[in-house]
């Protein structure tokens, strides 16, 4: 009777922290704008596959702008698809963090179980026994994700969170999956080896990450390489079998023109399988139907390159001669827009070239290894601030420029003074 009543009252005080552990999940989409609807497709096909799983939706959390279902581009209102002719996944995905709450910091937040005033105000409340999966897809650079806002979550900044957590003895296994450009430089020589957490990355540290599943009809790119080839197969692969590696082994083979990159405990993916984070504990879940068929992963394209080619596209379809007109407008804007940012960051290493004795040639054609956070991540801050936000691709493109000059020895100081010089005011958002 007695063991009853304590088992009734340790249900009651919520599963935060049952011997067992229980799983969470924290679903994250960087960008917003129509162009960019792939990252937020990922991210609600992947919320369909924890929830069929049978993971609640009180430990799942999500981050999306939300400005995808309903936009006037859409010509599917109310719906997301995350493959060409396939099944709507933004039925039922949770709206916990949206719009202008999509940011660093509470992503940092609700990730650390700190307490939230804005949005759902959930966060991940787990123990020492819980185990976390951690998905971002999004736009990246150098030691940096982006956010809608086109501010920066930085690798300084995650790699701290994750040792506070490890320290704090916040969960017993995570795992990180993340889309995006130079997505490996999150965890490369950051990210411990003996702290119970593994991460995989779509593309390493110095390359571009790829969209893929261009749709004719609602004219944009429904997903991204290395994200849904992990999705359809967590869809259709028995992930109570699999392992971690075997999910990695063949999203790596499939993701065939990034390098997916693997980082942290990597013993650990040989032990779990893809049921010990993307599924709720003590229950095998058997879903009747895939969310997704195979078929060819098409249309590959650069994540850099999406917005452009995305208007060549609609250009070439078009025979309104107005709706050609706006077209081409926009593509010289897009186009302007990549030449300033390429020019501005280039111009920030022609000036200190002389004062500072550096080889331009080797600033502006080499790709230095980031482990200068220190200079790096209030150098990048004051480019946000000053010149442009990082919700274009073609400044994260060339932002391995304020990587070598801060490896090179020049102090944030003097990069700061110079982009004061060079952008007396933004020049876009
Ligand atoms: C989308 O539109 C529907 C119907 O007008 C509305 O109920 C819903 O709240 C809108 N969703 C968003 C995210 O704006
Ligand atoms: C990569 O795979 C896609 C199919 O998923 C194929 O169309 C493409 O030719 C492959 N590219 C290379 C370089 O192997
Ligand atoms: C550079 O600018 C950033 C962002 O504006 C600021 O936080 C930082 O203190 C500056 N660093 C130096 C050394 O001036």
């Amino acid at each position: 009777m007695l063991a009853i009543f304590v088992g009734l009252a340790l249900c009651l005080a919520g599963s935060v922290y049952t011997e067992e552990g229980v799983n969470w999940v924290l679903l994250v989409a960087g960008s917003n704008e129509y162009y960019n609807y792939r990252h937020q497709a990922d991210i609600c096909h992947a919320y369909q596959i924890v929830h069929k799983y049978g993971i609640p939706d009180e430990r799942i959390i999500v981050m999306m702008y939300d400005d995808i279902a309903n936009n006037s581009q859409n010509t599917m209102k109310g719906k997301i698809i995350n493959q060409p002719g396939g099944p709507d996944v933004y039925e039922g995905v949770l709206k916990d963090y949206t719009k202008k709450l999509v940011t660093p910091d509470n992503f940092l937040k609700v990730l650390q179980g700190k307490e939230m005033a804005v949005g759902s105000k959930k966060t991940i409340q787990s123990g020492p026994n819980d185990n976390i999966f951690v998905y971002f897809s999004d736009h990246g650079a150098p030691g940096i994700v982006a956010f809608p806002d086109g501010s920066a979550l930085h690798a300084s900044d995650l790699n701290k969170a994750i040792l506070s957590m490890h320290a704090n003895k916040q969960y017993k296994n995570m795992v990180f999956y993340i889309e995006a450009c130079e997505s490996g430089s999150m965890f490369e020589d950051l990210l411990p080896v003996n702290i119970n957490v593994y991460a995989t990355t779509a593309a390493n540290s110095e390359e571009s990450s790829y969209a893929c599943y261009y749709d004719s009809k609602l004219k944009t790119y429904l997903g991204d390489l290395y994200s849904v080839n992990w999705l359809e197969d967590s869809d259709k692969e028995d992930i109570y079998t699999e392992t971690l590696d075997e999910q990695f082994r063949l999203v790596k083979k499939l993701t065939n023109l990034s390098h997916a990159m693997e980082y942290g405990d990597l013993s650990m993916s040989s032990v779990f399988k893809v049921s010990d984070f993307q599924a709720e504990r003590g229950q095998v879940y058997t879903p009747s139907l895939s969310m997704t068929r195979l078929q060819p992963r098409s249309d590959l394209v650069k994540s850099e390159d999406v917005r452009l080619e995305i208007l060549h596209r609609r250009l070439a379809e078009e025979n309104d001669q107005i709706v050609r007109q706006s077209l081409l407008q926009e593509i010289q804007d897009v186009q302007r827009m990549k030449n300033l940012a390429i020019n501005v960051i280039k111009g920030i290493a022609r000036s200190l070239v002389k004062s500072q004795n550096l080889d331009l040639n080797s600033l502006l054609n080499t790709r230095k290894k980031l482990t200068n956070h220190e200079c790096y991540k209030p150098v990048v801050d004051h480019l946000i601030n000053k010149c442009f936000s990082l919700k274009n691709d073609h400044v994260l493109r060339n932002l391995y420029i304020l990587v070598n000059l801060c490896e090179s020895g020049v102090l944030a100081e003097n990069i700061n003074y110079t982009i004061d010089k060079l952008c007396p005011s933004k020049f876009f958002e």
